[in-house]
C-alpha cells in the first residue's frame, strides 16, 4: 500500500496508526472529486479555496484526485514527475495495465500536487468494473447512465491505487475498497443529496414532508436508484460522514440515513486589501465595465440614467426553482411595477448568469457592442481633430469660433454614427442563441410576465447563459471583477445545501440576498443579530408560502432601490466587515483537517460531533438603525448630498468589533504542521 504508515486492525478494518506507534507525518491526504481542476459548481469552490489551508497543514503529503481532461491540464496544470516514489510505481502500475494518469502541480493558490485519470482511456475496463460493483454491493448501473458510469470508472482507478478517498463522484470506489477491507481511512463529504436535489427540482414541498417521503421508491421512480443506492453505500461505508451545513445534515438523515459526524461549513479565501476601502475602488473600476456594456446592449434606447441604474444578479447551476430563479423573476416583475407606479428614477438591469444549451452570442448582442465601440471610435477621432484645431487657434492667440471649429465632414461621421444607433426591435433579452429557447424556463417566465426591456420597463433583464470570462468579446470580464460591479446579488435558493455566491459577495462587500434554506442563509442567521444591516437579506421560504415569499424579497429589492449612493457605500462596508466569518483561516479548522485522525480513530462509533462555533454573534451596528432601508428619508426629495448625518466608518468597525463576542479570533487559529488530538 501507499501509505505505509497504515496498517489495518483485524477487527474492524480501521487504520491503527496511533497504537502502532506510527509517525503522523508518514500520513498522506488523498482528497478526491470530480471538480478537481474541472469547474463544474461550487464544489471546485471549496476545492480551489482549501488547498492552500490545506497544504500549509499537510505539506507535500497532500494529494488531490480528479479527472483528466486535456483542456483542464492545459491551462491549469504545470505537470511534473511525482515526487513520491508510492505514488510513481502507483500510477506505473496502472499506466502498465493500459490506462492513462497524469500528475502535476495545480496552478491555484498553495500549489496542490494533482493526479488526474483519464475516464475516456480506462473506458474498455467498464465491464469488468461494473461486475465487481454488482459481485460485491449488488449495484448495478445502466449503460446509458454516462455520468454514474464515468463515476464508476474514476472511483474503480482511485481503487485500483488503493487510495484515500472523500466525496461522492468517488463513491463507488469508497464502497469497493471498504468491501475489499483496504487499509485505508475515508471521509465521505456530501455537498448535497441525490434525491433531495431531485426532489425539489419537481417543485415538492420538501422540507414539509421530509419524514415523509418513501425514498427508494421516490429514487425508482425518477430512475436514479442505481445512483441513489451507490450514494447510499458510500454514505453508509465511509468512515466518516459530513455535510457543509445543518440544513444537509438534517435532510442526509432523511435522505440517505445516516446523521453526518461533522458539519463542515464552506469557507473563502479572504483578500485583505492595505487600503481599508480599495473594494470600493474596485466597485466602481467595475461597475464602469458593466455599464460600457450596458451603452451597448441597449444602445438607442439609452433613455435611462446610468448614474441612477443599480445592477443585480443571479449566477450559478442553472437550476430554475432550486436556485429561486422562479421567484426571483415574479418578484422582479412586482419590483417594476412598484418602481413604475412610484414614478422611481431608479432603473434595474438584473443580470441572470446560468449556463444553458447555446449556439454562440447572438447578432444582435454582438452589434450592440459594435454600435457603442464605434461611437466611441467617432467621439475620439472628432476630439482629436477639435483638439488639434483649438490648439492651432490658441497658438495663435484666438479663441476659435465653436460654430465653425468642425466642419461638414465632421458633422457628417457624427451623423452616420448617431443613425447607426437606431433599432427596430427591442434590445435582446438574452446575449446567445438558445438552444431550447422556446422551452427554455427563464424565458417562458420572461414571456409569461413580459419584461421585455421595454422604454418603460424600470427593471431590464439580460439572460447571459454561459459563465463569464475575460476574454469575452461581449462582457469581457471574470466573474469575480463583474460581482465587485454590481450591486446586489440576489439568490433566493429553495434548495441550497451551502450556496457560495452569496458568500463571495460578502468578501468583496457586495450586499446579498439567500434565503433561511440555504446552508449560508442558515449560517449568518446563527451567527450575526441584525443580517439586513450588514446587506445579507435573508428570504423565509421556509415558514412562507410561495407568495410571500416573492413579496418580502419584492420589498427587499424595492428597499434596496430607496438607498441613497451613500447608503450603499456604508452598507457595503458593512458587509465586507462580515469576511472573517467565512474565511477559510477560520473555517479551516471545522473541516477537520487537525482533527480528522482522531475523528477517524473512533470512527466504528458515531460520534454527534457539531460545529462549536455557538456562543458568538456579530451584534447590530452600533451606530445606526438596523437596516439601512429603516433609515430612509422620509421625503421622496432628497439628494445624496442631503445626507447630513455624520457617519465614520473606522469608528463604527472598531466598535463593532469590539462587541463581538468572540472565542473566535483569526490570530488564535492554530497553524503549522498537523497535531493529532490525544
Ligand atoms: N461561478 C463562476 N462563474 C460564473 C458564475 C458563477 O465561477 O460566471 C461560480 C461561483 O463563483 C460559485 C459557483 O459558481 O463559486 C456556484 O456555486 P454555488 O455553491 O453557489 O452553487 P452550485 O452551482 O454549486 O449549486
Ligand atoms: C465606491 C466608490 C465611490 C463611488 C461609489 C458608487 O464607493 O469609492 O467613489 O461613488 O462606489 O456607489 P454606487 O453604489 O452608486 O455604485
Ligand atoms: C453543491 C451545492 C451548493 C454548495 C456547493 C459547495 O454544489 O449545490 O449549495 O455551495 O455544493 O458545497
Amino acid at each position: 500500500p501507499l501509505s505505509r504508515s497504515l496498517s489495518m486492525s483485524s477487527l474492524s478494518g480501521l487504520p491503527l496508526w496511533e497504537d502502532e506507534g506510527l509517525p503522523v507525518e508518514d500520513l498522506l491526504l488523498f482528497e478526491v472529486a470530480w471538480e478537481v481542476t474541472n469547474k463544474v459548481g461550487g464544489i471546485y469552490t471549496v476545492i480551489q479555496t482549501k488547498a492552500k489551508i490545506t497544504v500549509d497543514e499537510w505539506g507535500d503529503n497532500y494529494f488531490m484526485v480528479g479527472p483528466y481532461y486535456e483542456h483542464n491540464f492545459k491551462t491549469q496544470v504545470e505537470g511534473c514527475d511525482p515526487p513520491n516514489p508510492a505514488i510513481k510505481k502507483a500510477m506505473d502500475c496502472l499506466t502498465n495495465n493500459g490506462c492513462q494518469v497524469h500528475f502535476g502541480r495545480w496552478l491555484i493558490e498553495g500549489s496542490p500536487y494533482v493526479v488526474l485519470f483519464d475516464i475516456g482511456a480506462a473506458a474498455w475496463n467498464l465491464d469488468r468494473w461494473k461486475g465487481e460493483l454488482w459481485d460485491t454491493c449488488g449495484i448495478s448501473l445502466p449503460f446509458h447512465d454516462r455520468e454514474a458510469n464515468d463515476s464508476l470508472i474514476f472511483g474503480s482507478m482511485c481503487l485500483d491505487v488503493r487510495w484515500f478517498v472523500e466525496l461522492w463522484q468517488a463513491g463507488a470506489g469508497l464502497v469497493l475498497c471498504r468491501s475489499r477491507k483496504l487499509p485505508l481511512a475515508t471521509i465521505f463529504t456530501t455537498h448535497a443529496t441525490l434525491l433531495g436535489r431531485y426532489l425539489c427540482a419537481g417543485n415538492v414541498d420538501f422540507y414539509n414532508n421530509l419524514d415523509k417521503f418513501n425514498i427508494d421508491k421516490e429514487a425508482g421512480e425518477r430512475q436514479i436508484y442505481h445512483r441513489y443506492c451507490l450514494e447510499r453505500a458510500a454514505v453508509h461505508c465511509s468512515h466518516v460522514f459530513t455535510t457543509v451545513s445543518q440544513i444537509t445534515a438534517v435532510e442526509a438523515d432523511h435522505m440517505l440515513h445516516r446523521k453526518p459526524d461533522m458539519v463542515t461549513p464552506n469557507g473563502l479565501n479572504v483578500k485583505k486589501f492595505s487600503a481599508m476601502h480599495e473594494f470600493q475602488n474596485l466597485h466602481s473600476i467595475n461597475k464602469a465595465k458593466i455599464q460600457e456594456f450596458v451603452r451597448g446592449h441597449f444602445y438607442g434606447h439609452l433613455d435611462f440614467n446610468l448614474e441612477k441604474t443599480l445592477f443585480f444578479f443571479i449566477a450559478g447551476r442553472y437550476e430554475f426553482t432550486n436556485k429561486g430563479a422562479d421567484i426571483f423573476l415574479e418578484s422582479l416583475s412586482r419590483l417594476n411595477y412598484l418602481l413604475r407606479v412610484h414614478k422611481n428614477d431608479v432603473t434595474v438591469v438584473v443580470f441572470f448568469i446560468m449556463p444553458a444549451k447555446t449556439n454562440n452570442f447572438n447578432v444582435e448582442s454582438l452589434k450592440g457592442q459594435a454600435v457603442r465601440k464605434q461611437l466611441w471610435d467617432t467621439a475620439h477621432q472628432v476630439k482629436e481633430k477639435f483638439g488639434k484645431r483649438l490648439y492651432e487657434a490658441l497658438l495663435k492667440g484666438e479663441i476659435p469660433d465653436m460654430n465653425t471649429i468642425l466642419d461638414r465632414d465632421d458633422v457628417t461621421i457624427m451623423k452616420r454614427a448617431i443613425y447607426a444607433t437606431q433599432r427596430h426591435g427591442l434590445p435582446p433579452v438574452t446575449t446567445h442563441n438558445m438552444l431550447d429557447d422556446g422551452s427554455d424556463p427563464i424565458l417562458s417566465n420572461v414571456r409569461r410576465i413580459g419584461l421585455f426591456n421595454c422604454r418603460t420597463d424600470r427593471v431590464k433583464v439580460v439572460f447571459h447563459p454561459e459563465f463569464l470570462s475575460s476574454t469575452s468579446p461581449l462582457l469581457p470580464m471574470d466573474y469575480e471583477e463583474f460581482v465587485r460591479g454590481c450591486h446586489l446579488g440576489v439568490f433566493p435558493s429553495y434548495y441550497e445545501p451551502w450556496g457560495y455566491t452569496p458568500g463571495e459577495c460578502t468578501v468583496m462587500g457586495i450586499p446579498s440576498v439567500t434565503t433561511n434554506l440555504s446552508g449560508f442563509g442558515c449560517f449568518m442567521e446563527e451567527h450575526v443579530t441584525d443580517p439586513a444591516a450588514y446587506g445579507i437579506y435573508i428570504v423565509d421560504r421556509r415558514f412562507r408560502s410561495a407568495d410571500e415569499s416573492c413579496n418580502q424579497l419584492t420589498q427587499f429589492m424595492f428597499g434596496f432601490c430607496q438607498q441613497s449612493r451613500r447608503q450603499r457605500i456604508i452598507q457595503r462596508n458593512r458587509t465586507e466587515r462580515l469576511s472573517d466569518l467565512l474565511d477559510w483561516r477560520y473555517l479551516g479548522r471545522y473541516v477537520c483537517l487537525s482533527g480528522l485522525p482522531g475523528l477517524l480513530h473512533q470512527s466504528g462509533v458515531t460520534i454527534g460531533i457539531s460545529l462549536q462555533t455557538d456562543g458568538f454573534r456579530y451584534p447590530r451596528p452600533s451606530s445606526v438603525p438596523p437596516s439601512p432601508s429603516a433609515s430612509l428619508h422620509s421625503t421622496p426629495h432628497h439628494s445624496d448630498e442631503e445626507d447630513e448625518e455624520p457617519y465614520d466608518e473606522e469608528e463604527e468597525a472598531e466598535r463593532d468589533r469590539q462587541n463581538i463576542k468572540a472565542p473566535f479570533s483569526l490570530e488564535t487559529v492554530p497553524s503549522g504542521k498537523k497535531k493529532l488530538p490525544g
